[in-house]
């Protein structure tokens, strides 16, 4: 078996760890004689895989009592519904448009009620984030919307807006327990799990309880209703059980690592090894503002179209995969998630010096 330095933006790297566990309770989860996949989401062994993750996600982030966390399913765009759908209750919220995400989310917003752009940066192609210090918050606005990490541009808020006042939500998909979070700042905190946490096909919804009502958006399917899931402890239908149970491993693992302080100082180790090196090469050039780059996703170019498509190709060969940046931007982007290791982040530093020398001659 050889295993690759992956730095997949999502699905995305998973610590092997986790992966080795699964692999070894796959025909028979805790003499149960059945692997997870196999088992019903009613039986007693799946409520303490759910139970047991909620809790360890709880423990993590400090999530306080008054706010539910949902397994959902449908990825982050069904959510770019939802939350206008079920948040929305005057019919006003206000978007932070940093990226293609914030973008679509904002786009959908608009189907539900009156979506305001209060900031956007396209017009550098959303390589930094926006001052929010100051912006021009509808007074009727139900909530302020951001999200938090901008995977295709490698940009970040290392800030949160000042919302005057208003509910934040934000998409955490792409920096989702990267770092300590302080929950009571947001109304909602969501994300698909594939790039931090676990398999694709789960989201996890973390929403204060008063904003949890029936007051929806009119004919509003039961299954986007956000009560639906809540009174029922996210088992009102059959939820993505594979999925939970990974996520639920991959919570004790973080727990296991020393929790979310511990990665944080992993993660800034990282961003700084490959930020570190990208400002002192002749080569590679950073694309995000310095003040707003991100500690997941680290967005590269050389400047010619085709040296950056061989950097890719001869990366993947040497056994870094993962590396074209998307359409949007081109170039390179490293994603280095939590379960992206030190090491793959050396190793990665080690190619782009020997590519760089080899093509500075
Ligand atoms: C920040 C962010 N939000 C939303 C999405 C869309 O997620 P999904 O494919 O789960 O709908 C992605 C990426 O895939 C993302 O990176």
């Amino acid at each position: 078996m050889s295993r690759v330095y992956n730095f997949s933006a999502g699905p995305a790297a998973l610590p092997e760890e986790v992966l080795k566990e699964a692999a070894a309770e796959m025909l028979d989860y805790a003499g149960t004689g059945m692997s997870v996949m196999e088992m019903s989401h009613r039986s007693k062994t799946f409520d303490k895989i759910i139970k047991d993750a909620e809790q360890d996600l709880r423990d993590l982030m400090g999530i306080p009592d008054n706010y539910k966390v949902l397994f959902l399913q449908g990825g982050a765009h069904l959510q770019f519904a939802m939350v206008p759908m079920n948040l929305m209750k005057n019919g006003v919220a206000d978007y932070i448009v940093t990226g293609n995400w914030a973008k679509r989310a904002w786009k959908e917003a608009s189907k539900f009620g009156k979506a305001n752009c209060i900031a956007s940066s396209e017009d550098k192609n959303f390589s930094y984030i926006p001052d929010c210090s100051d912006l021009p918050v509808d007074e009727d606005a139900d909530y302020v919307y951001i999200c938090q990490n901008n995977t295709i541009y490698g940009t970040q808020f290392h800030t949160l807006p000042n919302t005057k006042g208003k509910t934040l939500v934000a998409d955490v998909s792409s920096c989702f327990l990267s770092e300590p979070v302080d929950v009571e700042k947001y109304g909602m905190i969501y994300g698909g799990v594939q790039k931090n946490i676990g398999p694709a096909g789960v989201v996890i919804a973390i929403i204060r309880e008063d904003l949890i009502t029936e007051d929806v958006y009119p004919n509003t399917p039961t299954m986007l209703q956000y009560k639906t899931h809540a009174d029922k402890d996210s088992l009102y239908n059959t939820p993505p059980a594979y999925g939970i149970y990974i996520c639920g491993k991959v919570f004790k693992w973080l727990k296991k690592m020393g929790g979310l302080s511990v990665i944080k100082e992993r993660n800034e180790k990282k961003a700084a090894l490959l930020y570190g090196f990208l400002d002192e090469s002749k080569l590679f050039t950073p694309t995000a503002e310095k003040g707003s780059r991100s500690y997941m996703n680290v967005d590269f170019v050389t400047g010619d179209k085709e040296l950056d498509a061989q950097f890719v190709k001869e990366a993947e060969e040497a056994g870094l995969s993962g590396l074209k940046g998307h359409r949007s931007v081109g170039g390179m982007r490293a994603s280095i998630y939590n379960a992206v290791t030190v090491e793959a982040v050396e190793a990665l530093v080690k190619f782009m010096k020997e590519f760089e020398e080899k093509h500075s001659r």
